[in-house]
């Protein structure tokens, strides 16, 4: 098994991932029935398109997630961000690392009575920086031009907007950690 299989063994299973607040749980079949009440403003689609899933919807969609992507070169790493200390669940943060294992693509979603708390810049940091220790290319973040709760979290993460759009939205990657720089000596 190369380095690459063994991180996408390592991100399949899930690493326990916290932060001060949340618990970062590998999202399982179990979440879909309290996330349905989570996710199921409408408004939480202002932004991303479609509709909130019943139930029974987001029950196939987590089972199919949980089981891992059909496609080898594609690794899924989905979180379900429940409160420390078995806690209500409050969002998602969604990995997606594609061919090659070169793109890591994230979003994030919180709960409509969660936001404005700090929590999604919470999780996707956390997500980031444990993405950013793997040998994963890059980082990349699709988000809509006039979402600007969505484009604080990527800054806050260190993503910064690029010329790319997709669908209707501006693609934001994460910059290279700053290195060294003559201005830091002047
Ligand atoms: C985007 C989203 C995940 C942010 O979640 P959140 O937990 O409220 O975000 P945070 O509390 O971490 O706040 C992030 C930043 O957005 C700002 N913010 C929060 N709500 C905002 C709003 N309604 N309008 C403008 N800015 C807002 C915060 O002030 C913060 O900025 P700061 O760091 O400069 O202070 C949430 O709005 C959401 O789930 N939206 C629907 C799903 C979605 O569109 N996901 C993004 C797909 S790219």
């Amino acid at each position: 098994m190369g380095m690459l299989d063994a991180v996408a063994d390592r991100t399949v299973r899930g690493e326990p991932l916290t932060t001060g607040r949340l618990d970062l749980l590998p999202l399982r079949v179990e979440h879909a029935a309290e996330m349905a009440r989570v996710l199921g403003d409408p408004a939480l689609h202002a932004f991303i398109g479609g509709a909130p899933l019943t139930a029974d919807a987001l029950r196939e969609r987590y089972a199919r997630l949980a089981a891992g992507s059909p496609d080898p070169a594609v690794v899924w790493c989905n979180r379900v961000l429940g409160l420390r200390g078995n806690g209500p669940l409050v969002g998602t943060v969604q990995a997606t690392i594609t061919p090659g294992r070169d793109t890591a693509e994230l979003a994030w979603v919180i709960g409509t009575p969660w936001q404005g708390r700090g929590f999604a810049t919470e999780a996707a940091r956390a997500v980031t920086t444990w993405l950013a220790g793997l040998p994963v290319g890059r980082l990349i973040a699709h988000i809509h031009p006039g979402h600007h709760a969505s484009a604080a979290v990527a800054a806050a993460c260190g993503f910064g907007p690029t010329p790319h759009w997709e669908d209707g939205e501006v693609r934001w990657e994460r910059r290279p950690a700053p290195g060294p720089s003559l201005t830091d000596h002047a």
